[in-house]
């Protein structure tokens, strides 16, 4: 988009919205994040990025934020679709933008979600619905949630306690996820694509395990939480049931039949999707 680069990133302080950042500011756009007052994780976001407050649970917070933007990266950080403010966000970006890439979800590309009341199939058709030219990123789980392993292992066990050891997944790294969104705003060609994003190897998370203790070096192993524990687990922990119900059904599945796998990194980015090893020397303090 020559002239008139302003991308608007949203969630834009979680796992993949500095990489989006970094990613479009190395493009040469003009790069604003939407953050929350007060938001703890700004330091995340590289130099150089506008920063404006406002909440997609409150539209009219977001007018200034979208005043000049030609892109957005759209985030929609809520579990389910109990935040109903979506279709308003959805109209105020039409009412802005040109372009819009929204990270959505294999459980989207599979036809699993709207079953488990995730918001990604809703997004979907309201963008669908607008003039914008889209780009969905129906992506497979990140990279980053082995992070939800670290504080067991942080801990000193030498065993991994987490449901559906042999579930085989393609994890993607955020950055590779962000690269690909970043480019899709950048350039023509990418309009009305449905992109299955993908890392670049199955691994099962009892295997992505083993590589965090080699990256470590120590010897972890896995113990499989089972099912109905560790739905009641997630339930305590704040997941709506509705998600819990559908994120183990779908480890259950990649248990019989590994996580669909893509080449979508290297085809839109012209670079080789980074492995899990890499992430986990990335993030190795986060184990230790
Ligand atoms: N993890 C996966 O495997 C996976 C798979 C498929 C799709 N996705 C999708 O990927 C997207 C990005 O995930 P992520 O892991 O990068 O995000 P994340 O780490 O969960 O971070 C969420 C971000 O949203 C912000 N946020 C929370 N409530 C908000 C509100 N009301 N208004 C504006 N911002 C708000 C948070 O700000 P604070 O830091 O201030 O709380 C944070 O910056 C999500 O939309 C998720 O649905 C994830």
């Amino acid at each position: 988009m020559p002239n008139q680069h302003t991308v608007l990133i949203t969630a834009a302080t979680g796992n993949v919205g500095p990489h989006a950042a970094a990613e479009l500011l190395r493009a040469g756009a003009r790069v604003r994040a939407l953050v929350l007052k007060d938001d703890p994780n700004v330091g995340r976001l590289p130099e150089g990025v506008e920063l404006f407050e406002g909440d997609l649970a409150r539209p009219d917070t977001l007018d200034a934020a979208l005043d000049g933007v030609d892109g957005v990266f759209l985030m929609w950080p809520f579990f389910t679709t109990d935040v109903t403010t979506a279709p308003e966000v959805v109209k105020k970006i039409e009412a802005r933008a040109r372009r819009v890439v929204l990270v959505s979800s294999v459980g989207v590309h599979i036809g699993l979600e709207r079953v488990d009341n995730n918001c990604h199939a809703y997004l979907e058709e309201l963008l669908e619905a607008t003039g914008l030219e889209w780009t969905f990123l129906r992506t497979t789980g990140f990279q980053a949630n082995a992070l939800g392993f670290a504080e067991q292992i942080r801990g000193g066990g030498e065993v991994v306690h987490f449901p559906y050891g042999a579930a085989t997944r393609t994890s993607v790294h955020e950055a590779d996820l962000a690269a690909v969104g970043a480019v899709a705003l950048a350039g023509p060609g990418h309009a009305g694509q449905k992109y299955l994003v993908t890392g670049p190897e199955e691994l099962s998370q009892k295997e992505q395990v083993r590589i965090i203790g080699e990256v470590i070096g120590r010897d972890l192993g896995w113990q499989d939480v089972q099912h109905e524990a560790a739905r009641a687990a997630m339930v305590a922990s704040g997941w709506p049931p509705s998600y819990a119900d559908g994120a183990l059904d779908y480890f259950a599945m990649i248990t019989e039949t590994p996580e669909l796998s893509s080449t979508v990194v290297a085809d839109v980015t012209g670079r080789p999707a980074r492995t899990f090893r890499s992430w986990a020397e990335e993030h190795a303090e986060a184990f230790r």
